[in-house]
This record gives C-alpha cells, sequence and structure tokens, in this order.
C-alpha cells in the first residue's frame, strides 16, 4: 500500500482486466491496487460478462460482493482461469515477489498458484532488482516462539506485526498470526522461500517465487507489461 499513486494503481488494474473473458473464474486478489480490478469486473459483469470470482481475503470478497460479481469459494471451483493479484514487492530479474503487507497471502498463495495464469497488478514504486521487503510469515498462535527462533537461525529478524486500532497483534482471516521478518537483501529467494516453508508452525510466507506471468506496472502516462 506504499508508493504508488491511484492513477498508476488503476491504469495497471484496467490493463489486467483487459485479458478476462466470458466463463472465465477469475481469482481475486487483495489490496488497494486489486480494487481497481474488481471493481472495473464489476462494471463489466453490469454490463453482462459472464465469469465468478474467487476471493483471496475477507476483504476482497466483501469488495466483490459489493461490486456485484457472482462469486464461488476455493473448495467448489475445479479451475481458475486467472488470477488477478497485487504485490507489495516484485524483483524485476525473475518474478519473484512478496506478498502479506494485507496479511492475505496464504490464501493469496494457493488462488495464484492454482490458476492458469497470475497476473500481478503493481506501480513502480515496487519493483527492484531482488527482494528487500520484510517477508511476513504466518504462523499458528502456538508456534509463534519457535518460529522466530528457527527465522533468526536463517539469519532473519523476526517482529510479530501488531494491530493498528486493537491493543494486540493481527489476526489473519485464518486466525493464525503474522511474523515481518527482515533478511535483508535476499539474494536467493528459492533457497530462502524453501527454508521458510519447512519450520514446523509455518502456515504460509509470503516469498511467491516462479508464479508471477505477467506483472502489469501502471505509470504515470501508461502501462508496462513485463512477462516471466
Ligand atoms: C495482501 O496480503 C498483499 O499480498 C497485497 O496483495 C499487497 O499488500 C498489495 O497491496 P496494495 O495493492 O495495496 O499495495
Amino acid at each position: 500500500t506504499t508508493g504508488g499513486t491511484d492513477e498508476q494503481k488503476r491504469r495497471a488494474a484496467l490493463a489486467a482486466v483487459e485479458s478476462v473473458e466470458d466463463g472465465m473464474v477469475v481469482g481475486l486478489g487483495t489490496g488497494s491496487t486489486t480494487a481497481f480490478a474488481i471493481r472495473k469486473l464489476g462494471d463489466l459483469v453490469g454490463s453482462g460478462l459472464d465469469i465468478r470470482g474467487v476471493p483471496t481475503s475477507f476483504a476482497a470478497r466483501e469488495l466483490a460482493r459489493e461490486a456485484g460479481i457472482p462469486l464461488a469459494s476455493l473448495d467448489e471451483i475445479s479451475a481458475i482461469d486467472l488470477a488477478i493479484d497485487g504485490a507489495d514487492q516484485v524483483a524485476t530479474s525473475d518474478g519473484a515477489l512478496v506478498k502479506g503487507g494485507g496479511a492475505a497471502h496464504a490464501r493469496e498463495k494457493i488462488v495464484d498458484a492454482f490458476a492458469d495464469e497470475f497476473h500481478v497488478v503493481a506501480d513502480p514504486s515496487k519493483l527492484a532488482e531482488t527482494l528487500s521487503h520484510s517477508i511476513p510469515v504466518e504462523v499458528l498462535p502456538t508456534a509463534r516462539t519457535t518460529v522466530s527462533a528457527a527465522v533468526s537461525d536463517l539469519g532473519g529478524d523476526p517482529v510479530l506485526r501488531r494491530a493498528e486500532r486493537k491493543d494486540g497483534p493481527v489476526v489473519t482471516d485464518n486466525g493464525n498470526l503474522v511474523l515481518d521478518c527482515d533478511f535483508g537483501e535476499i539474494s536467493d529467494s528459492e533457497s530462502l522461500a524453501t527454508a521458510l516453508s519447512a519450520i514446523p508452525g509455518v502456515v504460509e510466507h509470503g516469498i511467491f517465487v516462479g508464479l508471477a506471468d505477467v506483472v502489469y506496472v501502471g505509470t504515470a502516462d501508461g502501462v508496462d507489461v513485463v512477462e516471466f
């Protein structure tokens, strides 16, 4: 949610929506950039587009429902044609992403990985040569301390994410906690992703390697399209 302007986000989102066709099941991502795509899809549904949306979070579901998009839940569909989702950071070298700024990365990863095509919507403030953003790690509440120790062993600095308008931690849509883990500059995101996934008590982490097919970057005067 940092950096980009609404105009940049809107341009990226509208470009991604152009790939949506009649009959598709569409994964609906979370965050302020994808929100422009969800609203646009709602408008298109209003004028006859026939799709079903699979939301990646409570927030995406609410927004899609308001926009009038027919919804399906993850456990009742057999395929997702296209997922449109934002990112907190995009590595321009290989398309690896950091996600989870909205604590929705567990369901986002399920939807984005399952989709035949995964299109990222972003603005220039998200781009980096290699990943350096802190990595959100969703953990079972009981494993908060043990996972923190394991993250430290991997060279990370884990901080429990706290809620802004509540005394206490952020609790995910799945009832878990989030550790924001600073690893500095990440030279090998794939190895770190594998190591984090192997820690007992980790539900999901926010490194998305090899999943993004296209990144739409909204700019001041257009959209840059990067394919991976
Ligand atoms: C949600 O958990 C994140 O993965 C979002 O997709 C990410 O934070 C992008 O949000 P913005 O589009 O608001 O930057």
